[in-house]
């Protein structure tokens, strides 16, 4: 079996073996961690002086390539182009989009360094597959390295709409680019139709949808490639057992001792403006506001670790969230009872999940989101006898899928505390049924699914264009 060389800007950290938060690092090392393979990235290394060097280290079976960045590579291919410009793109925020054209130079100059880092430590029949929107160009600069290993590539963020999507500028270059690797995958239908639809009217492409489970075919800038919705999972029994762990340890027990009998909203994200949190934070008010019942009578915790935090539009955020919990909490708080409890902290797997296990209400939405691993995460938690409603963002991709949740329209702060209700107040019988839909779902198409399935397809695109080249 040939190895598989997982590429991505963000690396799970080495030194505790197991995932930051994200959805890429958590995903990507459930993934690798069964095949085994190697994971090339950035260390997460800042360098004011000298000259990066890459370090490999192995961990079991996953071998860790990993190499720093020096400030100005930092600042124009993450900081600028990844983050402020893709990012908010990608997110449907047109009005935070920032461009500067150095630093797309930037990002396309990483992109070829970061390639000719890796060429030498690839074997003839290594299998490629690059993540995520810091490394569009990534193909295209190894194919110039002279590299003809199988290449694929994941989004793990939305696709937009092709109207939002011209608004970045290179927005051509990058879907050119895109072309270049032998299969993409997408979070969700939604995404790859939007794609489809760029490659269509904007690129005089064409894409012939495949017979399902096969791929579709895009022809484009003069290259045939396939592409499909490959939904990433999670391992539900393995965060099942998690949160059966985590209930017997320290912080849980304190959080139930200071909750008393009173319900719980739980709600875990990166600190992101695409999460929707001052909308979340709004529609819990609104439910306080017009349901005195529920006053004292339940919590909401949120915990958010910043993230990004050198950037503006996340220490605004940050700033918008601190005075929206100060002033909800100073509305309705108790001497005995804080409404939200608003955490910047990052936990370990096991606590969030067993903190899922024992809350009521799973509380997720995002005004845009490429899948959304906690929702998946918490419903995973649940004690199947007694198990908690999920409230999901119908602009998560998890959405597609969980069909067992509560859907709502994150815009929507009125529906929202509907939800939170319903959710509150829904009977055992509805709550079994709604879970045992979902735990299906989550158990039917796990991490190894969605690996498998890219692998499986990644491995057919990669002999048709061989063939196609030797005919
Ligand atoms: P995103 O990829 O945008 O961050 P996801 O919901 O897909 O969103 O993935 C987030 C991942 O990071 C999940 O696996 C979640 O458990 C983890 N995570 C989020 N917040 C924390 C935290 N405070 N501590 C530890 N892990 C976290
Ligand atoms: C999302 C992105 C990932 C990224 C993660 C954390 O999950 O899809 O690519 O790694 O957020 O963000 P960071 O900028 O800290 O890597």
């Amino acid at each position: 079996m040939s190895r598989l060389i997982i590429v991505s800007n963000r690396v799970a950290p080495i030194s505790e073996g197991g995932p930051a938060a994200g959805g890429l690092a958590v995903g990507v090392y459930d993934a690798l961690k069964e095949t085994g393979g190697m994971w090339f990235g950035w260390s997460g290394d800042v360098l004011s002086s000298g000259q990066p060097h890459m370090q490999v280290v192995e961990r079991g079976p996953v071998t860790f390539a990993t190499i720093g960045l020096v400030r100005r590579d930092y600042d124009q291919y993450y900081r600028g182009f990844s983050n402020a410009t893709l990012w908010p793109a990608f997110h449907y925020r047109p009005d935070l989009i920032q461009y500067d054209r150095h630093d797309f130079e930037g990002y396309c100059r990483v992109n070829a360094w970061l390639a000719q880092q890796l060429v030498p430590l690839l074997q003839a029949d290594d299998v490629i597959w690059v993540h995520d929107y810091h490394l569009i160009p990534f193909a295209e600069a190894l194919r110039a390295a002279g590299v003809k290993n199988r290449i694929g590539f994941f989004l793990h963020i939305p696709f937009p709409a092709a109207q939002v999507l011209l608004s970045v500028p290179p927005h051509r270059e990058l879907v050119k680019a895109l072309c270049s690797f032998d299969l993409l995958g997408f979070q969700t239908q939604r995404d790859l139709r939007a794609f489809s639809d760029y490659i269509v009217s904007e690129a005089g492409g064409e894409v012939e949808p495949g017979l399902a489970p096969a791929p579709a075919t895009v022809r484009a800038f003069g290259r045939t490639l396939r592409a499909a919705a490959y939904p990433i999972g999670v391992y539900p029994d393995e965060v099942a057992q998690l949160a059966k762990a985590g209930t017997r340890g320290k912080p849980v027990r304190t959080m139930k001792a200071t909750l008393h009998d009173r319900k719980l909203i739980m709600s875990v994200d990166r600190l992101d403006y695409s999460k929707g949190l001052v909308e979340r934070f709004r529609a819990f008010e609104r439910l306080l506001d017009r349901s005195p019942a529920c006053r004292n009578q339940v919590s909401f915790v949120q915990i958010a670790p910043p993230t990004r935090a050198d950037m503006h539009a996340y220490q605004d955020i940050r700033l918008r969230l601190e005075a929206e919990s100060g002033r909800i909490n100073g509305r309705f708080a108790e001497l005995d009872w804080t409404p939200i409890r608003y955490i910047h902290r990052q936990y370990e797997r096991s606590v969030l999940a067993a903190l899922f296990r024992q809350s009521h209400v799973g509380y997720v939405t995002p005004l845009r989101d490429g899948m959304n691993l906690v929702a998946k995460e918490y419903v995973s938690a649940q004690d199947p006898d007694d198990p908690g409603v999920l409230v999901l963002s119908c602009f998560a991709g998890a959405a597609e899928e969980l069909s067992g949740a509560l859907i709502v329209n994150p815009i929507d702060i009125d529906g929202m505390a509907d939800a939170l209700g319903e959710a509150l107040a829904m009977p055992l019988a509805e709550r079994r049924a709604r879970y045992r839909d979902m735990i299906a779902q989550l158990r039917e198409n796990n991490v190894s699914v969605w690996r498998d399935n890219f692998m499986r397809d990644l491995r057919a695109a990669g002999e048709k264009r061989r063939t196609a080249k030797t005919r």
